[in-house]
């Protein structure tokens, strides 16, 4: 095995654990232009500048449709979605979603997480467990029936380092068969039911990403040492419907 590791070991290893990461993976200036277009945006919500509607921030998730960002410098739509011609991204995508997939930008989101320290006092949550493939499901009240998960994959990428000095993504490393209902999803009870080694909060430099299925639990990772605030991007890949 060389030093890189190649789009096949990558694409077997997604397969296997559901997600994968994918390490120098992304290009730099296609990615420089969306942080530096998320700061700008991020920047002037800080400033109280007022959101329009069809950008839909939610102040709990303090994210913005990515397409906010033709508002603060990204030129194009391709331009959003340049980072997704990386090469062997689209077999990974087709290999979980199948063939044609299509990003769908109004599924697909620029967020800013905060170091403890610097978070919003009111308004903000964390990210909690959740399976990205709950998209659009209805819970009953109480855990029963079987909910099919929607059939979509997530790309999802930092705009600076993260996991270590700033707010991660914590997985847990287990293909799940169907959706967990919303009550079986506190930490305390995943811990139990899943082991100590399926849980992983991976340290990630610029220029890295992750992708992962639509079951696969994951959530918010910071912790109370972390100093600076994390911008990502995430992209939502579907079937294309004919
Ligand atoms: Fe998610």
């Amino acid at each position: 095995m060389g030093m890189k590791t190649t789009n096949e070991e990558l694409r077997a290893r997604l397969e296997e654990d559901g997600v994968v990461l994918l390490r120098s993976f992304f290009p730099r200036e296609p990615l420089t232009r969306l942080r530096e277009a998320a700061n700008r945006c991020f920047e002037a919500i800080k400033a109280g500048t007022p959101v329009p509607v069809h950008h839909r921030f939610s102040p709990q998730a303090h994210s913005v449709l990515l397409t906010a960002l033709l508002d603060f410098g990204v030129e194009s739509e391709a331009a959003l979605l340049a980072p997704l011609s990386s090469d062997g991204l689209g077999d990974m995508f087709s290999g979980l979603v199948g063939d044609p997939w299509r990003c769908r930008l109004e599924h697909s989101w620029a967020r800013k997480k905060f170091a403890p320290w610097n978070a919003p006092r009111s308004g903000y949550h964390i990210q909690d467990w959740h399976q990205d493939g709950a998209l659009g499901a209805r819970f009953p009240l109480e855990p029963g029936p079987v909910i099919p998960l929607a059939n979509l994959a997530t790309c999802w990428i930092p705009l600076n380092a993260c996991g270590r000095d700033s707010p991660g993504l914590e997985f847990i490393r287990k293909p799940q068969p169907a959706l967990l209902h919303f009550t079986e999803l506190q930490d305390g009870s995943l811990r139990q039911r899943f082991s100590a080694e399926a849980f992983w909060a991976p340290t990630m430099e610029f220029g890295d990403g992750l992708v992962f299925r639509n079951d696969i639990l994951h959530r918010t990772y910071v912790n109370g040492e972390m100093r600076s605030d994390r911008l990502s991007v995430e992209y939502r890949i579907f079937l294309e419907e004919p």
